[in-house]
């Protein structure tokens, strides 16, 4: 049987986690949670990727974006402004879950809009770091 293979990408500030606003996103590293989410997992190959710049999102969307069975996103703020990264989601067949450490509707009602939305197969957010785990769990169990 094939292993399943995850990517998750995390968009701008998101290196910051566990440093950053630490009462709205927490006080744990994304290596911590990261480590701990594959020792969950241990019949899945996952890969994480961050990065600050939206076109570098944009290139690895399209690297893995045939390849692998799920894609767990966190776009960071370019989920609210990003019409190319809503055409990256569509031009690939990985299906896409958009991920939030926040509830972004309880927020600032710019944060209320998700370009991306639209183009995702579902989208989980306000559970801090386990909206993670909880998209990893979509996909184990629709098999996508
Ligand atoms: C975020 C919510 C976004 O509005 C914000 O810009 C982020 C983090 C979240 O995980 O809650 O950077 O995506």
């Amino acid at each position: 049987m094939t292993r399943m293979k995850l990517q998750i990408i995390n968009g701008p500030n998101l290196n910051l986690l566990g440093v950053r606003e630490p009462s709205i996103y927490g006080k744990c590293s994304f290596d911590s949670y990261y480590q701990s989410i594959q020792s969950a997992y241990p019949s899945i190959d996952f890969d994480y990727f961050q990065s600050n710049s939206e076109g570098a999102l944009i290139d690895k969307l399209h690297e893995v974006g045939f390849q692998v069975d799920g894609i767990v996103l966190n776009a960071g703020a370019y989920t609210h402004t990003s019409v190319a990264l809503y055409d990256a989601i569509k031009a690939i067949s990985s299906p896409v879950i958009e991920v939030h450490l926040s509830n972004v509707h309880q927020r600032e009602a710019f944060r209320h809009v998700s370009l991306l939305s639209a183009a995702c197969r579902g989208v989980i957010a306000g559970f801090g770091m386990d909206s993670y785990r909880l998209a990893v769990e979509a996909f184990v169990s629709n098999k996508e």
